[in-house]
């Protein structure tokens, strides 16, 4: 799986460059919202203490400002946020790359980046 990354030479000509948090991302098509990958937000996982009950959105695409949840700003991107509901109070680690196989949570894929 291959990963935008803000060294890829055509970034410095392009205007269609996206930053989020410190990670750019090349749109080389001008489509504002069309995402192929989420972005990676962080290589670590956000432990978050959940509540037995609650439900919880885990923002998918990388975009949500509020991380790890989703704050709408996956709108037209073609992600959707995943909803986590707890089973019992807790500490709970949300995936940070956005690339887990456990969503929301993370599965240690963020080692492999
Ligand atoms: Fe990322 Fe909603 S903002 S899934
Ligand atoms: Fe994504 Fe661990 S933070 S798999």
């Amino acid at each position: 799986m291959s990963i935008p990354t803000a060294g890829q030479a055509e970034t410095e000509q392009c205007a269609q460059n996206q930053v989020v948090g410190d990670h750019e991302v090349h749109n080389p098509h001008g489509k504002e919202n069309a995402m192929t990958e989420p972005l990676m937000v962080q290589k670590s996982p956000y432990p978050v203490v959940v509540e037995a009950g609650q439900r919880y959105w885990w923002c998918a695409c990388g975009r949500s400002q509020t991380q790890p949840f989703c704050d709408g700003s996956h709108q037209g991107s073609g992600f959707e946020p995943v909803e986590y509901q707890a089973r019992k109070s807790g500490t709970v680690y949300f995936c940070g790359c956005k690339r887990t196989g456990n969503k929301p949570l993370c599965d240690g894929t963020h080692a492999t980046l």
